[in-house]
């Protein structure tokens, strides 16, 4: 079948290799215009090229603009939506003040729908298009979230959050059996279905005991393809939490490893504070470290070290962490990682946050071959931001002396104002340009 082709036009920016390897300015090229057909990425290149390549396609003409991949938001808590920005707390009395209260909520199905909605619809807004989220204990949030994205046709990962350690409260446990029972029925009933992928999501070791941790870790041997995300060292209290919780651990990374719950696939959020061997095992088996920049200064957990892990060559995403995180905003926390990266003395290049927030986090997400990157073949999950959105942007892009400068002013005082179009899978679901923008050439 010969599907309609739609051409857009602009700042095309595609990486060819990490910008962590080498120059970073190097590590992308800028093309004229994208050619996208049946939900995917048909040709790059210039616009006479494409044009002559697909004769009759429509024409998006976004000059001035940067076409780039969706963003990717590699840890958030949908579930925390409505609580986000909350004040004054670290993060033990952060959760139980703020976080669990809200979470309980998510029993009820109807609310769960409203706000899987709500934060689909945020992020969407913000360019984000595809997300690792954890849910809350209840199947019906995880259910929620995935009937969303799949109505959305977006590509995410989500998994049931488990808890079942008298640490968390009452209204929010389950056990190690129901944990194993209700994950395994839901990754059966979501898991490759469309674009979904299922997360197993032990929340992290002090709200689980050995008995659930054994069962999560038995349950991603069993189905090796799903993700598996957790929390690991994001404060130093709660590291002492941990290592006395489970005095039998070499450190808190060793309270999943000995239950089979590190892995390539595993995602471990915050990792700030890491023990020589925790980062030798997690370079060792590529597991996935994600920076959550907007919330380690929120609620005050600590500075990621990016360079010294990047240096060593380690996995690394980027991520939200809604509501811990303080925005919904993949522009803000690259802002927010380039100031963390300031006060580890390590300037990241415009390069280094754009790459973080597509490609890299797709390929922490084991997504990299469908999704992050402009390449034909990938899937068009692609967003358009205006460098001139705002007074402020207008001004200051004005005199930029080339696109790595023009994109490092956009991330450092962009927003959502920014995002002029969003496409998931070739189709337009958000941006004041959707349909101006749309002409037959
Ligand atoms: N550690 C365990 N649960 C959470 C959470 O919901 N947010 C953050 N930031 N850290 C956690
Ligand atoms: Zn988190």
């Amino acid at each position: 079948m010969n599907s309609e082709t739609t051409i857009l036009t602009g700042h095309v920016l595609c990486f060819t290799r990490s910008p962590f390897e080498g120059n970073p300015a190097g590590a992308a090229r800028v093309e004229e215009a994208v050619a996208i057909s049946d939900g995917k990425i048909a040709t790059v290149g210039g616009l006479a090229a494409l044009k002559a390549a697909h004769p009759g396609a429509k024409v998006g003409n976004h000059a001035g603009k940067v076409i780039l991949p969706g963003f990717v938001d590699a840890h958030a808590h949908y579930p925390q939506t409505a609580i986000i920005a909350s004040w004054g707390k670290r993060l033990i009395d952060w959760l139980n003040t703020y976080t669990f209260p809200e979470e309980m909520r998510f029993s009820d199905a109807a609310y769960a729908a409203e706000i899987a909605s709500r934060y689909l619809d945020l992020i969407t807004a913000n360019g984000t298009t595809t997300v690792c989220s954890y849910c809350t204990i209840h199947p019906e949030s995880v259910d929620a979230i995935f009937a969303e994205a799949q109505r959305r046709g977006m590509r995410i990962a989500a998994g049931k959050t488990c808890m079942d350690r008298d640490t968390a409260p009452e209204g929010l446990l389950d056990t190690a059996q129901s944990a194993y029972d209700n994950s395994l029925a839901l990754l059966k009933r979501w898991h490759g279905l469309d674009r979904l992928t299922y997360a197993i999501t032990p929340r992290f070791s002090p709200t689980s005991t050995p008995e659930q941790l054994e069962a999560l870790g038995a349950l991603w041997a069993e189905h090796p393809g799903c993700l598996m995300q957790t929390h690991l060292s994001e404060q130093t209290d709660e590291i002492d939490w941990v290592l006395g919780l489970y005095p039998q651990a070499r450190d808190y990374l060793d309270t999943y490893e000995r239950f089979g719950l590190l892995g390539a696939r595993g995602l471990y959020g915050h990792a700030i504070h890491l023990e020589p061997r925790e980062r030798d095992r997690l370079r060792e088996v590529g597991a996935g470290l994600v920076h959550c920049p907007t919330s380690n200064t929120f609620i005050g957990s600590g500075l990621f070290d990016m360079d010294g892990l990047m240096r060593e060559g380690q996995r690394i995403a980027l991520a939200t962490d809604t509501g811990g995180g303080s925005s919904f905003s993949m522009l803000r926390t690259m802002a927010a990682a380039y100031e963390v990266g300031q006060l580890k003395g390590r300037a990241l290049h415009a390069a280094e946050l754009l790459w973080l927030a597509t490609a890299g986090s797709a390929r922490a997400l084991h997504m990299g071959d469908r999704i992050g990157t402009v390449a034909p073949g990938m899937e068009a999950d692609l967003i358009v931001l205006d460098p001139a959105a705002t007074p402020a942007l207008e001004q200051r892009t004005a005199c930029a002396q080339d696109l790595w400068e023009t994109l490092f002013a956009t991330i450092m005082l962009g927003d959502d104002r920014c995002i002029t179009e969003v496409r998931i899978a070739g189709r337009v679901v958000a941006g004041g340009g959707a349909s101006p923008a749309l002409r037959q050439d």
